[in-house]
């Protein structure tokens, strides 16, 4: 029911994205909803020079009026500023074009399995699809999600626990959202927080690069969501694969699985229990508020592991494809550590599912009908107390 699709290149004019399947009567304001989620995507310490060209901002162009959704597509844009340095050998025309091929592919990026797979000569032409660039489109999609969520007393957060082999308190992460943005690494464990910068400073210092783990959260979500009734409704299986869709993401753990894993089962599985007045929880959220691709209650929460980026300072050693022979890798101007930003769009991602999953069961053409449809549903939980 929920849909959305991102067009643009990274260099290109703009970045677009349409949203389709928002109730009618949301409460929209790019301002309120989109920028500040944009902005913290830009952020952390170890981003490189693109991010102080671009200042990004989404424009709602469709599907808002008057500061509330019509239930028609919403449509985004965001301008990329770096444009104007790109006309040339971006522009949509063949008059005039200036093509500057890039043939010294670049190793753990899309490059040469994009030039193989559509037959290109210029990976110039994969790179710029394949880009991070398109997450920002993600991020400001991501924030029509959140404002459907919090209609439904769902907020999201993340924190980051490692970058590279700087390894952070996790009880102390996650307590405090305050202090986690204004980290620089947005770590929630101060101390561990200026290793990490101290880290990033080495490696960008050594012209190398760092990953590292964010663990991000969704806050009050209602039991229920998702189904253990065919494979691909699992909701656990469709977090898993929108964060394995973000850039440079190469591991995701739903709940505590890594140790779950190296734990016998007497230590792992989440005891259910009766509270009055409270209702049915678990005694632990070790399953990362999932059970049988279903929403048990309890938050859901996911560990999400990016890889070093792989344009380096010093570059590695590649292939040019024109004429086979061993070469360094094509340099274009990045990043050294991700990882913070990425928690930022790993937030959206596990909106946009969330969103699609509530507007799966509760539906509802209008927000008004929307809520009527959670609040029977909980009135129908709430008897179980
Ligand atoms: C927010 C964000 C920014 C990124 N910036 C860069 C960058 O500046 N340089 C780079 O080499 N990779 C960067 N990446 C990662 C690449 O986009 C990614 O590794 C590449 O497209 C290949 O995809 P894969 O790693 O998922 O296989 C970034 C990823 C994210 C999430």
């Amino acid at each position: 029911m929920l849909r959305y699709l991102t067009a643009g290149e990274s260099h290109g004019p703009q970045l677009t994205v349409i949203v389709e399947g928002i109730p009618a009567g949301l409460e929209l304001d790019a301002t309120r909803d989109l920028q500040p989620d944009l902005r913290r995507r830009q952020g952390g310490h170890g981003r490189g020079k693109r991010q102080q060209i671009e200042s990004d901002s989404a424009t709602i162009t469709a599907g808002v009026r008057g500061g509330r959704s019509l239930g028609s597509p919403i449509a985004l844009t965001i301008v990329n500023r770096d444009w104007n340095n790109w006309k040339g050998p971006m522009q949509v025309e063949a008059d005039g074009f200036t093509k500057k091929s890039v043939t010294r592919v670049r190793p753990g990026h899309a490059d040469l399995a994009g030039m193989l797979k559509f037959d290109l000569d210029d990976a110039r032409d994969v790179l710029e699809r394949a880009s991070a660039r398109e997450t920002a489109a993600r991020v400001a999609a991501g924030g029509v999600a959140r404002a459907l969520l919090a209609v439904a007393g769902v907020s999201i957060t993340s924190h980051v626990v490692r970058i590279g082999d700087v390894v952070a308190d996790e009880l102390v992460a996650g307590s405090d959202t305050a202090v986690v943005e204004e980290s620089p690494v947005r770590c929630a464990d101060p101390a561990a927080g200026a290793r990490m910068v101290e880290a990033i400073d080495a490696a960008r210092a050594a012209g190398d690069t760092l990953g590292g783990t964010a663990v991000v959260t969704a806050h009050h979500v209602v039991a229920g969501l998702g189904s253990y009734a065919q494979w691909d409704r699992k909701l656990d299986g469709r977090i898993a694969q929108a964060m394995c869709s973000i850039p440079s993401v190469k591991g995701v753990e739903l709940g505590d699985a890594l140790i779950a894993a190296a734990s016998p089962g007497s230590a792992v599985h989440d005891r259910p229990a009766y509270t009055p007045g409270r209702g049915f929880h678990h005694l632990s959220n070790r399953q990362g508020g999932l059970s049988g691709g279903v929403s048990n209650g309890e938050d859901v929460w996911t560990r999400v592991h990016f890889k070093p980026i792989s344009t380096l300072l010093t570059p590695l050693r590649s292939v040019d494809v024109r004429t086979g022979e061993e070469t360094n890798a094509h340099y274009e101007r990045s990043d050294i550590c991700v990882v913070p930003a990425g928690a930022v769009v790993a937030e959206a991602m596990l909106a946009l599912v969330l969103a699609e999953a509530f507007l799966d069961k509760f539906g509802g053409d209008s927000v008004g009908e929307f809520c009527r449809n959670i609040d029977s549903y909980r009135a129908t939980l709430a008897r179980l107390r």
